[in-house]
């Protein structure tokens, strides 16, 4: 059994992991600027602090193996507030992890560094998980150079480092896009899970999506390091829930993000 930093562990994506986490028997460091809505639980130890902040950093990475780094600006945003913590904040999650041995990380990446792929080449299983960045907005070029920071630090320091192209994280679809890129708690615990078992150096880019059908999303990147999502957005939804699900811009894979105002806060 491991024992994980999760960073941005109050948010929605590391609310959903801890439980799943603990119950795999792993021991957990809970590390964000703010408090968790729900309580530390045993076999839990809470960090307050930022990802601009080394030294709180340091404080956190004592006694980790493994760091799942969630903490970040989940959306379009200002420029400069989106390099300051999704990028600054990554290279400084990344660097002292270096510094304290820690070698195996898995960082969240988006679908949105790929969000600019348009629909005619969205056949089924045709887009693979490290496809080049065509990132939508400055959001997704945060998280594709992310994907860049993680290369640099498995060539540097001879990391495992799996930048994970997460789509519509949710326990349930909520979208039509949702139903191709929909991306299940169960099976992104089950990409950590992978990522734990990583044992050579190197960085691996992949769809970090549940296995849903008709999806454009070519899963063998994810497949070659052990990740096998066994979840369907098809399957979890009735056919009535399907057909009252909102339609949305499906003319790019980043579906709305992809058209939004450059550097504006979006919800
Ligand atoms: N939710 C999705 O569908 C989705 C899809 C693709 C990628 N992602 C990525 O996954 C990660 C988590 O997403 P989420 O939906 O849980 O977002 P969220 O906003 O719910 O959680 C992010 C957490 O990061 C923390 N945080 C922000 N800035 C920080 C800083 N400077 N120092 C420390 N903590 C800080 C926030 O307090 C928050 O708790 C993000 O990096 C996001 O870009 C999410």
């Amino acid at each position: 059994m491991a024992t994980l930093l999760l960073t941005g562990a109050a948010g929605r994506i590391g609310t959903a992991l801890r439980p799943r986490l603990r119950e795999a028997g792993h021991e957990l460091v809970l590390f964000d600027e703010r408090e968790p809505a729900d309580p530390v639980a045993a076999g839990e130890r809470l960090v307050i602090g930022s990802v601009a902040d080394l030294r709180t950093l340091d404080d956190a990475l004592a006694g980790v193996d493994t760091v799942v780094h969630l903490a970040g600006i989940p959306t379009e945003d200002d420029w400069d507030e989106l390099v300051a913590v999704n990028l600054t904040g990554t290279k400084n999650v990344l660097e002292r992890a270096a510094a304290a041995g820690v070698l195996r990380v898995l960082q969240a990446s988006s679908i949105h560094a790929v969000g600019r792929v348009t629909e005619p080449e969205q056949a089924p299983a045709s887009i693979p998980g490290d496809l080049l960045p065509r990132p939508d907005t400055y959001y997704g070029v945060t998280k594709a150079a992310m994907e860049m920071l993680g290369s640099l630090f498995v060539d540097r320091f001879g990391m495992s480092i799996v930048s994970a192209r997460i789509g519509a994280f949710g326990e349930r679809p909520t979208s039509r896009r949702a139903l191709l890129m929909w991306t299940s708690g169960d099976d992104l615990a089950r990409l950590v899970g992978a990522t734990l078992g990583l044992r050579e150096p190197g960085h691996h880019v992949v769809w970090a999506l549940s296995h849903n059908q008709g999806s454009p999303a070519d899963l063998r990147a994810g497949e070659a390091i052990g990740f096998v999502p066994v979840d369907d957005a098809a399957i979890v939804l009735d056919d009535g829930e399907r057909s009252a699900l909102p339609d949305e811009d499906m003319r790019f894979l980043g579906g709305a993000l992809a058209d939004v105002p450059l550097g504006r806060r979006s919800t």
